[in-house]
């Protein structure tokens, strides 16, 4: 953060001595109200998602004034630096011998304040007009904004609510993965658990959309895998490690049907009835929880298993090294004759003889776009299933993903959650990420000196910016 202009003795000397101490406190003022809204906005990146568009906009008129009252902060802080460099000048000029130079140096370095350094009528006024325009953005979002009681609100359609799954899948429509089953099946079955300790994880990583679920129920549905426990079970977790909630659901998948068993100690001893001395496979899906204190608690009931094999889907590393006690296993995208085999079951479906070639030259190329995601690929595919319209295919293959309208409702929802959960200096530093042009090698170096200039690190007491910099670009 600027350090404090109000921490610099400001010996105004603009025109009258009231005009003066007038240009101090408009600074003042801007001060402490560029570094409110820097608070309020770094707390609303952190907590909130923010949908309506009225306060999008209200924050992005804030972000605005922050920036045009700090570039005042900084013009000014310039002219103290500069009023302190000429007055070490002239007390180097003025001086002759070693020991009164150096006195004099250092009375100027501790008396810094007391070089004149005027407010300028420029940012004086600056200043005060920044101040306003504050003053009106917050004038009219109170007079624009809609309040919970303001009519009812149509219902948007939860993120979280779309993302439930079960353990269904219909193998026949899915591409690629055959090799990635064995595997799984394979480390599952294997990998081993000790007297002590029953309960084994493996964790299956990778980005929003790579088919983590698909695998995971691809696993749970092998017969192999479902003959060799006894108890099964199927959860989908999301970003909220609710322990009660997860048990709850446990239960009700393993005896089928919903459990009025309420409280956690309640639930944990049914849990523990069920399971005592069995085997069981638990799925839980879309993990996103990193507090070990949590995981271990929800975890306790399974030690009354024989055996519990756990399987983890997660986006995240971190989650995955915190529950692992077997290698997790990083799933990949898919390969460019496999992605065009899923693409082609869905764009030209129940028309494989008649699609004309062309509209095959364009599905290659859109394909492509798709970089191997089966989220993006089967969006794409289905979207133009119907169409038979060359030129809209066209478009497709031309546009960006996120210029696409079904890719927007889609695919961007599920790719934004992992910037959701990012934490505010990680979001900062992402966003930066965009000047860089498409398709652009980014080098570490030049990615850390970007950040450094931008102002994006802050050492932490322990690391310095550059190291704090290694450790982002490395996460
Ligand atoms: N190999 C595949 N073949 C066909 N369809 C697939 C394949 N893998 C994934 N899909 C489809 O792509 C979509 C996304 O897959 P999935 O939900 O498994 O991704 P995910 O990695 O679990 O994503 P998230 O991190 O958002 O949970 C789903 O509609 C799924 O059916
Ligand atoms: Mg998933």
């Amino acid at each position: 953060m600027t350090p404090s202009i109000l921490s610099m003795s400001v010996r105004a000397s603009t025109s009258s001595p009231r005009a003066a101490v007038q240009g101090q406190e408009d600074l003042r003022k801007l001060e402490r109200t560029m570094n409110r809204i820097n608070a309020a906005l770094h707390d609303a990146e952190d907590r909130w998602d923010i949908r309506d568009k009225v306060t999008k906009l209200w924050f992005r008129e804030l972000r605005q004034v922050a920036y045009d009252a700090q570039d005042v902060v900084e013009e000014y802080e310039y002219d103290v630096a500069r009023g302190r460099v000429h007055a070490l000048d002239r007390t180097l000029g003025a001086t002759s011998g070693h020991k009164r130079k150096r006195q004099e140096i250092c009375t100027v370095h501790n008396n810094s304040g007391t070089a004149a350094v005027p407010v300028s009528h420029d940012l004086s006024a600056r200043a005060r007009q920044i101040r306003e325009t504050f003053d009106e953005i917050i004038k009219d979002f109170d007079d624009l904004r809609l309040f919970d009681n303001d009519g009812e609100r149509r219902v948007d359609t939860d993120i979280h609510r779309v993302r439930h799954t079960s353990s269904f899948v219909f193998e026949p429509s899915i591409v690629g993965r055959e090799y990635d089953r064995q595997n799984v099946v394979e480390m599952l079955l294997s990998g081993g658990t000790t007297d002590t300790n029953p309960i084994s994880v493996l964790p299956i990583v990778g980005m929003g959309g790579i088919g983590k679920t698909t695998l995971a129920q691809l696993v749970y549905n092998d017969p192999k895998v479902y003959q060799s426990f006894e108890e099964h079970a199927w959860v989908c977790v999301s970003d909220h490690f609710d322990i009660e909630n997860i048990t709850s659901n446990i239960l009700t998948s393993l005896v089928e049907e919903w459990s009025d068993i309420t409280g956690s100690a309640n639930l944990q001893s049914a849990l523990i009835n069920k399971i005592k001395s069995k085997s069981i496979l638990l799925v839980l899906d879309d993990v996103w929880n990193d507090r070990l204190d949590c995981w271990q608690s929800f975890c306790s009931p399974m030690l009354a298993a024989s055996v519990c094999k756990i399987i983890v889907t997660t986006r995240h590393e971190n989650v995955a090294r915190l529950v692992q006690t077997m290698p997790a296993y990083y799933l990949t995208c898919l390969s460019s004759d496999n992605s065009w085999l899923l693409f082609r079951q869905f764009a030209f479906e129940g028309q494989e003889n008649t699609h004309q070639q062309d509209l095959v030259t364009i599905g290659k190329k859109v394909v492509d776009k798709c970089k191997g995601l089966p989220l993006a690929i089967r969006t794409l595919g289905s979207m133009l299933r119907c169409e038979t319209n060359e030129e809209k295919w066209s478009e497709i293959s031309e546009n960006e993903l996120w210029d696409i309208e079904q890719a927007k409702s889609s695919i961007m929802p599920a790719l934004k959650l992992s910037f959701n959960h990012m934490p505010v200096y990680l979001k900062r530093c992402f966003i930066s990420l965009s000047l860089f042009p498409k398709e652009y090698a980014l080098r570490k170096d030049e990615v850390i000196s970007l950040w450094r200039s931008l102002g994006l690190l802050q050492s932490d007491g322990r690391n310095d910016e550059d190291h704090i910099g290694i450790f982002i670009s490395v996460n």
